[in-house]
């Protein structure tokens, strides 16, 4: 589906809109590298994390060649490969992303163990994704989708995200999560409803049963 919605990636009024939305969020949790750390970006799509990273080699890792081909005219190294089975060192990355992925891959346990395993003892895991419950069915995919926030059928609710089984598969590989709910700012919203084009931004909420970021540093 990501390859078939490849030309509208970058479209900052098309169905991947809040994608750039999020992107933007998930960077304020990655602090300004100092310009030879790694930074990994898992499921990493056409690199809309790039704009937002700075002094990082930015390494993205996806199964979308054009995602990829469009992640890497933004200054990402691409690899083309499953989440589940990243073909990168251990320990190889200060910075490991996991942006919007977690949701769409059927092995929840797999992509955390890749995702820990890549990132070195003392970096920094940031990643967010949707929450295993009803409301977020409702709200990121009958909603979302009704309002143009989400391609039809992107999402497969069986694979949203249970949130402690996350935190404990993170913890048994040395990494701390805390998780904080976030959602588009409703004023925002409300101005990009009538003047598309004009970006949201996501701000903190009290729940994380729709949409939530996790980050944690790994022990050692
Ligand atoms: C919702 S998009 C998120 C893209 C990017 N992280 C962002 O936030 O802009 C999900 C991405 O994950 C990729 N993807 C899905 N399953 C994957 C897997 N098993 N391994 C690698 N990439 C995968 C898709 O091709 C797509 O580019």
């Amino acid at each position: 589906m990501y390859e078939r919605l490849a030309e509208h990636w970058w479209d900052p009024r098309g169905p991947f809109v809040m994608l750039h939305w999020l992107a933007a969020a998930r960077a304020r949790l990655v602090p300004r590298g100092p310009g030879d750390a790694v930074l990994v970006d898992l499921g990493c799509g056409a690199g809309l994390l790039a704009p937002h990273v700075h002094g990082y080699h930015h390494i993205g890792v996806d199964l979308s060649r054009e995602a990829l081909r469009q992640a890497g005219k933004r200054g990402v190294s691409t690899i083309e490969a499953d989440v589940l089975a990243v073909p990168l060192p251990d320990g190889c990355a200060d910075v490991v992303v996991a942006g919007e992925i977690l949701e769409h891959v059927p092995d929840l346990t797999g992509a955390v163990a890749e995702a820990c395993r890549v990132l070195r003892p003392g970096g920094l895991l940031v990643l967010d994704t949707l929450a295993d419950t009803a409301l977020c069915r409702f709200v990121a995919v009958v909603l979302a989708e009704r309002v143009g926030l989400a391609p039809r059928g992107v999402h497969d609710p069986a694979l949203f995200v249970d949130r402690n089984a996350l935190v404990s598969q993170c913890a048994r590989h040395g990494v701390h999560l805390v998780l904080r709910g976030i959602r588009p700012s409703l004023p925002d919203l409300l101005a990009w409803s009538t003047h598309r084009g004009r970006p949201v931004r996501m701000v903190p909420t009290t729940t994380t049963a729709v949409l939530f970021q996790g980050a944690g540093r790994k022990k050692g």
